[in-house]
């Protein structure tokens, strides 16, 4: 299958482009190649490649979002809804991704997200990320929305991705203990997309680890992984709290996903997000 990947240097689209390459002649189009807000460029380029499957890794980041709103207008929703609209034209399908941010994460302890509960953004990456569901899911039926949340891997400079390499390396963290969301391992999410693509059954999906934490539990999980003894885990985690962040937007306190259709399809529950950050931090 030839697979074009948009977005393709960022920690999704770059993990995404390696798996593929493997079984799929993959098109790698990172924002210096293909920049998605321009239609026309958009247009051109999926007509001459034409590929049988878009995956759609581009995005405006949450502070950007909020600083810059013409431009998340265009990233996160025009250039969505330019990509669905050349996937239609050639007859192929599309997978785009989506954010636990869709969603108002109260009240906290409240049950997991469905794609049945209503979206209710905070911030304006939120309310872009949704308005580029809709934008996609009205230019192709032949779409795959797939929200995830809290995504880690090797090659970001983020909390998540960092911290057990930070820890390992004997370096104070700084850890925020009162927000709440699933966690994603970059690799269970691409294995979990590529089989619901080929169930062939188009929708919105949520796809993430089992389980919640903040990112303090995730800190003190990924220290108990690498051997470190409680008490320095202790000195080199420094709590913190998203109350006295100062952010440029505000973040939802709990959030945490479930994938319904995943589970009418007969998917497997997704592995424990300790299990999958055994693996990453390498004691799977
Ligand atoms: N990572 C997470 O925790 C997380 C959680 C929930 C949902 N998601 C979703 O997953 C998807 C991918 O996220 P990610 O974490 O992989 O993002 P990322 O690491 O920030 O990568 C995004 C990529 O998009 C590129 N880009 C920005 N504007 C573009 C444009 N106009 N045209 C083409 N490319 C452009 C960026 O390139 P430049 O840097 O050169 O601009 C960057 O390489 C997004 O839809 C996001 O909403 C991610």
């Amino acid at each position: 299958m030839k697979i074009l990947i948009t977005g393709a240097a960022g920690l999704i689209g770059s993990h995404l482009a390696r798996r593929m390459a493997r079984e799929h002649e993959v098109l790698a189009l990172t924002h210096g190649d293909l920049d998605i807000t321009d239609g026309a460029a958009v247009r051109h380029c999926v007509a001459d490649a034409k590929p049988a499957l878009i995956v759609n890794c581009a995005v405006l980041q949450v502070d950007e979002s909020e600083q810059e709103p013409g431009k998340a207008q265009a990233v996160n929703v025009d250039g969505p809804r330019f990509l669905a609209e050349a996937v239609r034209d050639i007859g192929a399908e599309i997978v785009h991704f989506s954010t636990q941010y869709a969603f108002g994460g109260e009240p906290v302890a409240r049950p997991p997200y469905t794609i049945h509960d209503e979206p209710r953004p905070l911030n304006n990456y939120g309310r872009t990320k949704v308005a580029g569901e809709a934008a996609v899911r009205a230019a192709c039926a032949r779409s795959f929305i797939v929200r995830t949340s809290w995504v880690y891997g090797s090659g970001k400079n983020s909390f998540l991705c960092t911290v057990a390499k930070d820890l390992k390396a004997g370096k104070t963290v700084r850890a925020i203990d009162d927000i709440w969301s699933s966690t994603t391992y970059v690799a269970d999410l691409i294995e979990r997309v590529m089989a619901i693509r080929g169930t062939g059954r188009y929708g919105t999906y949520h796809v993430v680890n089992d389980g919640v934490c903040t990112y303090y539990e995730f800190a003190l999980v990924a220290g108990r992984l690498l051997g470190l003894t409680r008490d320095r885990i202790d000195s080199l985690i420094e709590i913190t709290h998203e109350r006295d962040m100062k952010r440029v937007a505000v973040r939802p306190r709990y959030t945490p996903l479930r994938c319904v259709l995943s589970e009418q399809l007969g998917l497997p529950p997704m592995r424990d997000w300790r299990a999958a950050l055994a693996e990453y931090v390498g004691y799977g």
